[in-house]
């Protein structure tokens, strides 16, 4: 059986084998809330959680011809009052199969010509800066031997080890749980937070957190909602966007869309019939060497063709798509990388999304996508098409004028008991075609309204 540690040495000798020269990566620290001793949850550098294994906080590791020497303080006897005692930095070591360890003061003497990646957090960011006696750009844009480094870095995250695996496929079936509690919580909820409630109640005693700040919400054409206080009604719709992330960093992401009543009208039925088929199109097209762009384009196509069936578009398909119609429904990216990070891997920019030599593009219906390169087995990426009808987007003057020949605006009124559906699921390109991750969680109409029926 492989252990952690054999993981941890098995990536940190792919890394000696793409960079040649040392690398310090930080973990970062607590930032405050009000005062100092009243900190924001800590999350460390997923890069340094990678090679380390451990959410150290103020934490740094070297790692050179596969070799890792661990920098960091040993807790105080005053945190050892407030915090309880901590293992000692040999255990530390130990446990991450560290070669070596010492005090962080230490890395002073061990830090020449290292590259790095900056860290989120700005006052670890000063400190890489003033160690290292150098300017330190940002993680999307890193220069010199940062860049090798970075570009090394998503060589070797872009597809997962076994580890990794067997990390996400736990925060996958916590998610499922979650999302299942969420549904069965609906009919007694009063608010989106009570819901909300019952989903991380299930996070929460599976000793993971979050991935990111949950979307549970009866507007779910606000794309990244981040109230709660909204009543839930009988004739809505609620869209549940909730992900568990294990102790040691691993990210699931899940939104299903479910009627408050237990039972979609026939308006809803139809529209999340439209994006289920997109949803279902684009997993069963995912294998090695298919361009995730295509997947986003066949999810663009499915949806137009969907509408036009329902009346709401006018015209043929391919041309829609080409048009960007589509994307006055759906106007993000059919999903992105999954990983250490929930968008994994997206402190970089795009150069973990995109391929060498890529870029976005600054089209209406291809902005938004976050990934663009051809599939490899042991990616894990989400599929996540949805259909929303957002005011700022359906309102525009512009774009009422570019797309008033092929919109049915008195047919899509009809539709009004639709705010979003989004129905999102976590998907690993096999060596054959894709294994989905969350498929314990239904996404077909009759099974989800069985599980929010009481
Ligand atoms: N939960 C954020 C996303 O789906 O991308
Ligand atoms: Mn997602
Ligand atoms: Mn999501």
């Amino acid at each position: 059986m492989t252990t952690l540690t054999d993981t941890l040495k098995r990536r940190r000798q792919q890394l000696a084998q793409l960079v040649d020269r040392p690398i310090v990566l930080w973990s970062g620290g607590y930032s405050s809330r009000n005062f100092p001793a009243n900190t924001f949850p800590f999350r460390a550098s997923s890069h340094f959680l990678y090679f380390a294994g451990l959410p150290l906080e103020n934490a740094a590791i070297r790692l050179e011809a596969g070799k890792l020497t661990l920098f960091v303080a040993e807790a105080s006897p005053t945190s050892a009052l407030w915090h309880g005692a901590s293992p000692t930095r040999d255990e530390l070591a130990a446990t991450i199969a560290a070669d070596a360890a010492y005090p962080l003061s230490e890395l002073k003497t061990q830090i020449e010509g290292a590259a790095t990646i900056a860290v989120q957090d700005p006052l670890t960011r000063q400190e890489q800066s003033r160690w290292l006696n150098r300017a330190i750009a940002s993680s999307k844009s890193p220069q010199g031997v940062d860049l090798e480094l970075t570009e090394a870095i998503v060589r070797l995250r872009l597809t997962h080890d076994d580890a990794a695996l067997a990390e996400m496929r736990k925060a996958a079936a916590v998610t499922v749980e979650a999302h299942r509690a969420g549904m069965a919580a609906t009919s007694n909820a009063n608010l989106e937070a009570d819901i909300r409630g019952a989903m991380e109640q299930v996070i929460i005693a599976n000793n993971m957190t979050c991935a990111y700040s949950s979307i549970v919400t009866v507007y779910g054409e606000v794309l990244h909602n981040d109230r709660y206080d909204h009543p839930v009604r009988s004739g809505d719709l609620l869209l549940a966007d909730v992900g568990a992330e294990t102790s040691t960093g691993w990210a699931s992401d899940v939104t299903r869309t479910w009627p408050v009543s237990g039972k979609f009208s026939p308006t809803q039925r139809d529209l999340y019939n439209v994006v289920l088929a997109a949803h279902d199109a684009c997993i069963a097209k995912i294998r090695p060497g298919v361009e995730y762009r295509d997947i986003h384009l066949l999810a663009c196509q499915t949806i137009a063709q969907g509408l036009v069936d329902l009346g709401i578009l006018k015209g043929q398909p391919a041309d829609l798509v080409e048009m960007d119609a589509h994307a006055l429904f759906f106007p993000h990216g059919v999903g992105h990388l999954l990983g250490l990070d929930v968008h994994d891997m997206e402190d970089l920019g795009d150069l973990a999304g995109y391929e060498l030599g890529r870029t976005r593009s600054q089209r209406f219906g291809l902005g938004y996508l976050r990934l663009d390169r051809p599939l490899k087995s042991g990616m894990v990426v989400t599929i996540e098409p949805g259909f929303y009808q957002v005011p700022a987007i359906l309102q525009d003057p512009n774009h009422r004028e570019t797309y008033q020949h092929v919109v049915n605006w008195d047919r899509l009124a009809e539709f009004s008991d639709v705010r979003g559906i989004r129905i999102e699921d976590d998907v690993l390109v096999t060596e054959t075609g894709a294994e989905v991750l969350t498929a314990d969680l239904p996404t077909e109409r009759g099974a989800i309204e069985h599980l929010v029926q009481p």
